[in-house]
C-alpha cells in the first residue's frame, strides 16, 4: 500500500507517521507531502529515509491512500483530485466534514458508516473525538436531554504557531509569531476559532455539529464554550450531561468501564483525576471527576481529557485506515 501524508512536516502529520508506522498497515512505500518550502527535506519511516515531496508529485505516484492534516484550503483543493484517482482520503481539516455524504468518523462510534464510495473520510475536531468517545455509551443507555461542554484546549491544537507563541512568551520574547489576538501564556482566550454574528465561535459550532453527526442525534441539545488555555498538549473538557433517565455516578462507571478506548482516572480522595501532563503520548480518552450534579434530577458532570494530537487527530485518523483496510476498503493495484 502506497500511504501519503499530506502536512508530513507538521504537528499532527508528524504524529500521523509515527501512528502508521506502529500499525499493522502493509505500506511498501510512503509519500510524506508539504509545501514547496519543505520539498526534498528527508523523513525517516521504519528505516527507510523519504523524501518530502509537493501534493503534485504526490498525485503523480497514485497512492492508494492519503491522510490530510495541512488545514482547510489544502483540502478543499487537494481532497477532490486525490479522490479522483481512486485514492482514499482520510482528512483532518474542517472542510468536508459538513458534507452530508461525506461520513464524519469516530471509529469506537461510528466505522460502519463508511461506505465503498465514499473517497473522501473526515475525522473529526479534536475536542469533539474525545467528547463522543464518552457520550455515545451514556447517551445510547440513557439518553440525552441537555449537555453543556466547556473546553480547555491546549495550544498544540493551533499546530506549530501555536506553540511558537507560547514558548516565545515563555521566553520573554514579545512574541514575533502572533497565533492568537492575545498572549497566551499566564492568560485564557475565551476564543477559539472565528467570532459568528450570534456572538459563538467556529470552533464552538463545530463542537455542536460534529456530536450531533456522529451520534446521529440532530435533537440534541449542546451548549458549547471553547477557551484556549496555556497548556502544550492535551485538551480537557468540563461536561455536564442532563439524562432522559435516571444515570448516577455508579452506572456512569459501569458504563463508561465497558465502552472502548476510554480509561478512567476517578479517585477524588487520593488526588487522582485525568490531567493533560498525564495523558500527552496516550491514545486513550481519560475521564474522572464522575459525579452527580445536585442542581437537576437526572444530571451529571464529567471531566474529560485526552491528547489531542494522538486521539484528537492522528490516533483517530490512522484507526479509520486500519478498519478500512480491514475491511477491504482501500484498493490495491
Ligand atoms: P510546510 O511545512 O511545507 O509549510 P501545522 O498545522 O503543524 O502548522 O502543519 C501544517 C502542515 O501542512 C505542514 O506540513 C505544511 O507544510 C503543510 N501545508 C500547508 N499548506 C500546504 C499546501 N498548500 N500543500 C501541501 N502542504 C501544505
Amino acid at each position: 500500500m502506497r500511504i501519503a501524508i499530506l502536512g508530513a512536516t507538521g504537528l499532527v502529520g508528524t504524529e500521523m507517521i509515527r501512528a502508521i508506522a506502529a500499525s499493522a498497515l502493509p505500506v511498501t512505500e510512503l509519500i510524506p507531502v508539504a509545501s514547496s518550502r519543505s520539498a526534498g527535506k528527508e523523513i525517516t519511516f521504519r528505516g527507510t529515509p523519504y523524501r518530502v515531496v509537493t501534493p503534485e508529485v504526490a498525485l503523480e505516484k497514485k497512492p492508494h491512500l492519503a491522510l490530510f492534516s495541512a488545514g482547510g484550503e489544502a483540502s478543499r483543493l487537494y481532497a477532490p483530485q486525490f479522490a479522483q484517482i481512486r485514492c482514499k482520503v482520510i482528512d483532518n481539516s474542517s472542510a468536508w466534514r459538513k458534507e452530508t455524504d461525506v461520513p464524519l468518523i469516530v471509529p469506537e462510534v461510528n466505522i460502519d458508516q463508511i461506505k465503498p464510495h465514499h473517497h473522501i473520510i473526515a475525522n473529526p475536531n479534536c475536542s469533539t473525538i474525545q467528547l463522543v468517545v464518552v457520550l455515545n455509551p451514556l447517551y445510547k443507555r440513557f439518553g440525552f436531554r441537555r449537555v453543556i461542554v466547556s473546553t480547555y484546549q491546549s495550544v498544540s491544537g493551533s499546530g506549530v504557531q501555536g506553540l511558537q507563541q507560547l514558548e516565545e512568551e515563555r521566553q520573554g520574547e514579545e512574541a514575533p509569531t502572533r497565533c492568537y489576538p492575545h498572549r497566551i501564556d499566564l492568560n485564557i482566550l475565551p476564543h477559539g476559532g472565528d467570532f459568528l454574528p450570534d456572538g459563538t465561535t467556529t470552533e464552538e459550532t463545530k463542537l455542536v455539529f460534529e456530536t450531533r453527526k456522529i451520534l446521529s442525534a440532530d435533537d440534541i441539545a449542546i451548549s458549547a464554550t471553547v477557551a484556549r488555555v496555556p497548556v502544550m498538549y492535551g485538551h480537557s473538557e468540563s461536561v455536564n450531561i442532563e439524562f432522559n433517565h435516571p444515570a448516577d455516578p455508579v452506572l456512569i462507571r459501569e458504563t463508561l468501564r465497558q465502552a472502548p478506548g476510554i480509561v478512567i482516572i476517578d479517585d477524588p480522595t487520593n488526588n487522582r483525576y485525568p490531567m493533560p501532563v498525564d495523558v500527552a503520548g496516550r491514545d486513550e480518552v481519560f475521564v474522572g471527576r464522575i459525579r452527580k450534579d445536585a442542581s437537576l434530577s437526572h444530571a451529571a458532570d464529567l471531566w474529560i481529557v485526552a491528547d489531542n494530537l494522538r486521539k484528537g487527530a492522528a490516533t483517530n485518523a490512522v484507526q479509520i485506515a486500519v478498519m478500512m483496510h480491514q475491511n477491504g476498503l482501500i484498493p490495491s493495484d
